[in-house]
């Protein structure tokens, strides 16, 4: 039997349904929402709100959906913040550092990796976050990788295979070969428990035509694409990305104004990673850029050792709205709609009536508080998912 939820007394229900509220937010004032069966069953004013089974009192509150976090590496042990002290005092990234956590995260037993995924999804939970994608990347060998997929597999249905992060270290005299095994045996092995399939498509990592023939072959295996591009220069990851259909393309700092224009003529989302930005001291300009051509835009933890060991979204939206100058709703859309976009998933990222009931509600009586109050723990609970 179905047992329906009602949610009263909400102070700001951000809803991303335009066709319920104002602007892009769908944004209601003085609301109620009413849930069951993990779906949103009715969204609308307080006092006109149905009786249900149970419910919960949000105490003039602000109530979101539940992030949509589109991008993380949450599959790993080890840590490297020697390496984030020594960019603070002035060392470039290059993605040299991978191999660090290759070598701990091929050691790990299982459990061990599992036990330290399930604490960074708690992490990423606790603020928020209902729906997360997960990439293998550190193991880069045909065993390894696949045991990365079926710890992800434990955790998401969004899971991203990974295999060319990097050219691990005994095929650093053999480049082919190492492509060969990704788009070869490897993808044999990863394809059928996999959803999505990802390239680092930069400098250090792969070219174009590298990464063309590794996404190539995963989407022939019927995997969806999306690509780690332009990172640390404009290399061609973005164009790539648009000619493949690929339903994202992140990091994006380097872009051409033809690269913009390919993003705007597409179905391919700029997937934009603050955490990422911040821990690498990268410039934030692309936001903008983007924003002025009309360019969508999804907002990302990109939760890994390396660049960015970050599970806040809220930490994400701060700097999304003070250095990426995003408005506040804008950042909050492109956090939750703007990734499921990123996910090609309609059912997530809002809460019109028959979404998901991925339901937040917040310590604060607007969602800007999680732009204005930053550091601070503002999630009260999460429900769904
Ligand atoms: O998204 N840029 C490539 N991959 C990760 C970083 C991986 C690492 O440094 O461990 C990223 O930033
Ligand atoms: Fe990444």
């Amino acid at each position: 039997m179905t047992i329906s939820v009602v949610i009263k007394n909400i102070s700001e229900l951000t809803t991303n349904d335009p066709s319920l509220g104002a602007g892009i937010t769908g944004r209601l004032h003085d609301a109620a929402i009413v849930i069951g069966d993990e779906r949103v069953l009715w969204v609308g004013p307080n006092a006109s709100a149905p009786d249900a089974d149970e419910m919960i009192d949000a105490h003039d509150s602000a109530v979101i959906p539940g992030f949509v976090d589109s991008h993380t590496h949450l599959v790993f042990v080890g840590e490297r913040s020697e390496e984030f002290e020594a960019r603070m005092s002035g060392a470039r990234y290059d993605g040299g550092g991978i191999s660090s956590t290759v070598t701990a995260t091929r050691r790990a037993p299982k459990d061990e990796l599992r036990g330290a995924t399930a604490k960074r999804l708690q992490e990423l939970r606790s603020g928020g976050v209902t729906t997360v994608e997960i990439k293998s990347g550190y193991a880069l060998n045909v065993e390894g990788e696949s045991r990365l997929i079926d710890v992800a597999r434990e955790f998401s249905d969004e899971v991203t295979y990974l295999g060319a992060h990097v050219v691990p270290p005994e095929y650093f005299n053999d480049r082919d070969g190492y492509v060969d095994l990704v788009r070869g045996a490897m993808l044999e092995a990863c394809a059928p428990k996999s959803k999505w399939a990802d390239v680092f498509c930069d400098r250090g990592a792969f070219d174009v035509d590298e990464s063309r023939a590794v996404l190539s072959a995963a989407k022939s295996s019927g995997l969806q694409l999306r690509v780690h591009g332009n990172q640390l220069g404009e290399t061609g990851g973005v164009a790539l990305a648009v000619e493949l259909d690929a339903a994202s393309v992140d990091h994006c700092n380097y872009l051409s104004d033809h690269d913009i224009d390919r993003l705007c003529a597409s179905r391919t989302v700029a997937t934009l990673l603050p955490g990422a930005d911040f821990s690498t001291r990268a410039d934030y300009s692309s936001a903008t850029r983007l924003r002025e051509r009309g360019a969508v835009i999804a907002l990302a933890t990109d939760c890994n050792p390396g660049t960015s060991y970050v599970t806040s979204m809220g930490f994400v939206l701060a700097i999304a709205v003070r250095d990426m100058h995003m408005d506040f709703d804008d950042a909050l859309w492109s956090a939750t709609l703007g990734g499921a976009t990123a996910l090609r998933r309609d059912d997530v990222g809002h809460l019109g009536v028959g979404a998901r009931a991925d339901v937040v509600i917040l310590d604060a009586p607007r969602a800007a508080h999680l732009a204005y109050r930053p550091g601070t723990s503002l999630v009260r609970q999460v429900i769904g998912a």
